[in-house]
């Protein structure tokens, strides 16, 4: 079943009613600008169309019901045991609810009234695997929370308050991309952010490619560890820089030149994790002027290239995400395959010319059984709107 149409039916068994609205959150794919985010570069993700699904009506008590359908649980919280990441008993909150539980949290903290709720949701993002299922539940928390609350913020806004809650309730210190894709999206189109500025636009995506993604089956782990580790690395980069550089503020203020110049001065480990973001940074500025010239091959030839510096420079890749792009890599009308998102596990994103995307879905999956062992999901995802209520 859809999973729009499971959290109505299970919204009615478990409430009685049917809830009085659906909020959606699509997941993201990112075709270039890879761990640069929290550097201040440049980021080109779309929504993409798997999404989370909440069915919801305002809480008839004084506190918030959750039912998480994909883990078969349920959560009750308060305003007050919110503050203390426990439920209504006073146990914890399971690490799914610390989601849309932290969205609660800032939203409160950014004024906004915030009406307890009784919800239902579920997924057709997998989990871990690199896509934001969890930047999707938030988004659509936020969209459902803002239709009960009776207010309305820009979407950048919605996403930058539930980048709050990941950084500062949930703990995994994330930049904006995930969110901001999430709430931003337009159908069809690549989105192109600068993270600095939050200035964005919406380039199409061009006619002759198609999009694919292709989920190794492996799932992450040790993310929130080495997802931190990485980006206090950028950070050791900047303060160290910074004494020969001393106008910088972030990674995305130092020129290939320069790190070049000035590299040798830092600790190994750091100089490796600083040149993936200073070289993707200027790779992603390249790739838009690629993208409006229709050049695929060479915005192909970027995501190779960003590939190969997320495995040897960031060290970020697993032997199956290796394995997943390298078979792509070799297949006919294959432009660029590169695993996308934090790494670690999950999924690449493959840019193809769309005559030859059904023969390279099925001869990738094979190539990558025949590999590993693993039994892969490859799928031609079509760019999608960004988060709202469901109009039925
Ligand atoms: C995760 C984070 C994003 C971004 C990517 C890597 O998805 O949530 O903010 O840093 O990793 O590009």
């Amino acid at each position: 079943m859809h999973p729009k149409d499971l959290v109505r039916q299970q919204f009615i068994t478990r409430f009685g009613v049917p809830p009085e609205q659906i909020a959606m959150a699509p997941a993201r794919v990112n075709l270039l600008g890879e761990h640069v985010d929290y550097n201040d570069g440049f980021v080109m993700p779309a929504a993409i169309d798997r999404a989370t699904y909440v069915a919801f009506s305002p809480s008839s008590s004084q506190q918030s019901t959750l039912l998480a359908v994909d883990f078969n649980e349920e959560a009750t919280f308060t305003a007050q045991s919110v503050l203390s990441k426990t439920d209504a008993a006073n146990a914890p909150l399971p690490e799914w609810a610390r989601y849309p539980a932290g969205v609660q949290w800032a939203l409160r903290d950014a004024g906004l009234p915030v009406p307890d709720i009784q919800a239902v949701f579920a997924s057709d993002v997998p989990r871990g695997a690199g896509l934001s299922s969890s930047a999707s539940v938030e988004m659509a928390f936020a969209v459902a929370w803002q239709a009960l609350g009776g207010w309305e913020l820009p979407p950048m806004r919605r996403a930058l308050l539930g980048q709050k809650a990941e950084n500062e309730y949930v703990g995994v210190k994330c930049g904006i991309m995930d969110q901001f894709a999430s709430a931003c999206g337009v159908a069809d189109h690549l989105l192109l952010l600068d993270c600095r500025s939050l200035e964005w636009r919406a380039l199409p995506i061009p006619p002759q490619v198609a999009i694919v993604i292709a989920d190794t089956s492996v799932r992450r782990k040790l993310t929130t560890s080495g997802y931190n580790e990485r980006r206090q690395a950028c950070e050791d980069a900047v303060a160290a820089l910074s004494r020969d550089l001393p106008d910088i503020r972030a990674l995305r203020d130092v020129s290939l030149v320069d790190f070049n110049r000035l590299c040798g001065r830092l600790p190994a480990l750091v100089e490796k994790r600083a040149r993936h973001v200073v070289e993707e940074i200027d790779r992603s500025r390249q790739a838009v002027g690629l993208l409006e010239r229709g050049d695929v091959a060479a915005f192909g030839r970027l995501m190779n290239a960003c590939h190969a510096s997320l495995r040897d420079f960031y060290e970020v890749s697993t032997p199956e995400l290796d394995a997943m792009a390298a078979i792509a890599q070799g297949l006919p009308g294959c432009l660029g395959a590169r695993l996308t998102g934090a790494g670690f596990g999950g999924c690449t994103v493959n840019l193809v010319e769309k005559t030859a995307a059904g023969a390279f879905a099925a001869n990738l999956a094979e190539g990558y059984a025949r590999a590993t062992g693993l039994t892969p999901e490859i799928y031609i995802c079509r760019a999608a709107d960004g988060a709202r209520i469901l109009m039925d």
